[in-house]
């Protein structure tokens, strides 16, 4: 187990040594695994290349420890406790022995497939239990897995299997969804008849519904899981070979393929979920994320099973069959930590007090939030209601691209202060910078979020585009690592994460660039051009604003347009990036090289007037119209 901080003053002082020794601090935490052979060089690194690496040489396999480090004590424990969408279908457990099993099963499945180290393996699936099976298969042979989330578009995931040269797809005939069934494989079908690097479809079954079956390539899960043999040999990996590939949205409309590697990974997935959660052994923990998403992959699953934990995995929504689905599980199994997203609480907190109150929910010890600022009434109806006013919360920030939790309270041990991620964790050197890249030091600062020194779970690469990472990570601000997060640090020290600052948006955690989103509305024949923003949503957090001009727009055709662009947004990209209001205009402002400042957008759709200097637009007299059009639209 790694080691862990009990007490204020020990998170003082093994923050002090990580700062002071670094590599010692990262090498001691390292020497809790099992490696095959130990690194030579705990680390190398250069913001300016950029390059990273850690456990230089050091030789090992994630899945060994997970499995083989733990069997011996662990092998009747439960390591995932599956929760279906509709509870009245049976839950299933798998021991750390049994899933052991399914994923040495599952391994051999792919290596009879042609699957060797180093080959893309893509997940399209739904929270069902062969998902964590299959991504840790993948991890067993020393392949790379991409997991693709449920709710992408047929394009979408056909650009993400394109981009990653994947051999295999992962999916099931479908996936339940609350009241909804998903139709997962005639989505992938539609993927892959413009993904010809895809061989061999492995299909598992869900929903039993009929689905077409491609002879040849279509396989089904169960059937080819029958005859796999129980054992398969873990193939040694360096520290610096890839483990796996998550797309996710960046300022420009291309996805960008999130590369980690293996070790540095391992260290800081088990390090920050031991640490953060203060999971002790025996515990049930909860992470209501999807494993589509970072939070699901290094909280649901490697965080977890690498400290031998039980990790609960569900399958349905918050709301369905009624909004006490959360607190049921948490009833059902004796949660102890659980982990969910503000737009989670919040729709929560929208359907009223009494469903939480009806649960007493005595098991649980700590709460946590990820992936978007979390406002103080949310934070206090989840502290009051949720954890009866006996739970810390750890409100946790941190990016796809930074692999696990940089900023939190380690629960029960920091002091929380509602809506403040608080302070970094052992190892993480935060910087603030002005605009300039001055760093701002001391108390009462707001700026730039940075990250000065290197931590082993960061992202290496882009997937194929290493070029891309430097311009999105290190150029705004050479030498350090720049998260496209504003920051403020307050009197005592503690940082409060104020949102992006770049051209990507947050709704409801999920991270989406408005150049993709604009993108897909200037598909439409009748659209010239738009601009997306952010607004503040009640529940999303921002929802999406759409300025979309048409040059052709005759009022009585207005609904009808506005339905069409939304659905054309969710066949391109996905429900989750359709626009919540779209207002028709005649331009964008514009400066002289023809850029469209959004400044200008955002505050107008923040109920603001404070432009600033506007005397560089080209059509200053376009910006009366936008406001007038906003007011009519939104009251
Ligand atoms: O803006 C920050 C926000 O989510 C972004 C990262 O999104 P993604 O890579 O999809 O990962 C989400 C799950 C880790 C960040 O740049 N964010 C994440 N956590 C918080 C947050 N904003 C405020 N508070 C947080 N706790």
């Amino acid at each position: 187990m790694v080691p862990k901080i009990s007490t204020l003053s020990g998170y003082l002082y093994e923050y002090q040594k990580s700062i002071a020794d670094p590599t010692g601090f990262w090498a001691r935490v390292a020497e809790s695994f099992y490696w095959r052979k130990p690194w030579t060089k705990v680390l190398d690194w250069d913001f300016h290349k950029p390059e990273v690496k850690w456990f230089i040489d050091g030789k090992l396999n994630i899945t060994e420890n997970i499995f083989e480090r733990h069997l011996f004590l662990r092998a009747k424990q439960p390591a995932l406790i599956w929760e279906p969408n509709n509870p009245k279908e049976p839950h299933r457990i798998l021991t750390y022995e049994e899933l052991y099993r399914e994923v040495n099963k599952f391994a051999n499945v792919l290596k009879s497939l042609g699957v060797g180290k180093g080959d893309r393996v893509a997940m399209y699936l739904p929270m069902v239990p062969q998902l964590a099976i299959a991504m840790l298969a993948v991890a067993r042979i020393g392949a790379i897995h991409s997991v693709v989330f449920g709710g992408f578009s047929a394009r979408a995931l056909a650009e993400r299997l394109q981009d990653a040269q994947a051999k295999v797809l992962i999916t099931a005939d479908g996936g339940y969804r609350g009241a909804k069934t998903i139709p997962l494989k005639q989505t992938a079908d539609e993927a892959l008849e413009q993904s010809p690097s895809v061989e061999k479809v492995v299909v598992v079954r869900r929903t039993a519904e009929k689905v077409p079956f491609v002879e040849g390539r279509d396989l089904w899960w169960d059937d080819l899981m029958k005859d796999a043999a129980e054992y398969c040999e873990p193939v040694e990996m360096d520290a610096e070979d890839p483990l796996f590939i998550l797309y996710t949205s960046g300022s420009t409309g291309k996805p960008k393929g999130v590369l980690h590697t293996t070790g540095g990974y391992m260290v800081y997935t088990a390090y920050t979920f031991r640490n953060v959660f203060q999971y002790r052994d025996g515990d049930v923990y909860f992470c209501a994320a999807d494993i589509g998403w970072i939070t699901g992959h290094s909280y649901i699953v490697y965080g977890p099973l690498l400290e031998g934990a039980t990790s609960v995995m569900f399958e349905g929504i918050p709301t369905w069959p009624a909004p006490d689905r959360y607190w049921q599980v948490i009833e059902k199994y004796g949660v102890n930590e659980f982990y969910t997203s503000p737009t989670a609480i919040r729709a929560l907190l929208a359907k009223g007090e009494s469903w939480p109150a009806s649960y007493e929910m005595k098991s649980l010890r700590v709460l946590g939030t990820v992936g978007e600022p979390i406002n103080e009434e949310a934070w206090h109806w989840y502290h009051d209601h949720v954890g009866k006013g006996r739970c810390p919360i750890v409100d946790t920030w941190w990016q796809t691209e930074t692999g696990g939790i940089m900023i939190s309270p380690l629960a029960g041990i920091t002091p929380t202060k509602p809506a403040y991620a608080t302070l970094p964790l052992p190892g993480i050197r935060p910087v603030i910078v002005d605009n300039d890249g001055n760093k701002l030091y001391g108390k009462n600062v707001e700026g730039n979020l940075c990250v000065e020194f290197p931590w082993p779970g960061m992202a290496r690469t882009l997937w194929g585009d290493h070029e891309r990472y430097k311009q999105a990570y290190f150029s705004a601000f050479p030498g350090l690592y720049f998260t496209g997060d504003g920051v403020k640090r307050d009197e005592d020290g503690y940082y409060r994460i104020l949102g992006r600052i770049d051209d990507v948006i947050n709704v409801s955690g999920h991270r989406l660039g408005t150049a993709e989103i604009e993108n897909a509305i200037n598909e439409h024949p009748l659209v010239a051009e738009s601009a997306v923003v952010g607004f503040p949503h009640p529940v999303k957090g921002q929802g999406i604003y759409a300025f979309v001009v048409v040059p052709d727009l005759r009022e009585e055709l207005d609904d009808e347009l506005r339905e069409s662009l939304v659905k054309g947004v969710a066949k391109i990209i996905g429900p989750i990036a359709k626009p919540d209001r779209i207002q028709f205009v005649n331009g964008l402002p514009k400066t002289r090289s023809g850029k469209i400042m959004r400044r200008i957008l955002r505050k107008i759709v923040h109920d603001s007037t404070d432009f600033g200097d506007i005397s560089t637009l080209t059509n200053p007299e376009i910006v009366d119209e936008l406001i007038a059009g906003y007011k009519a639209l939104n009251g």
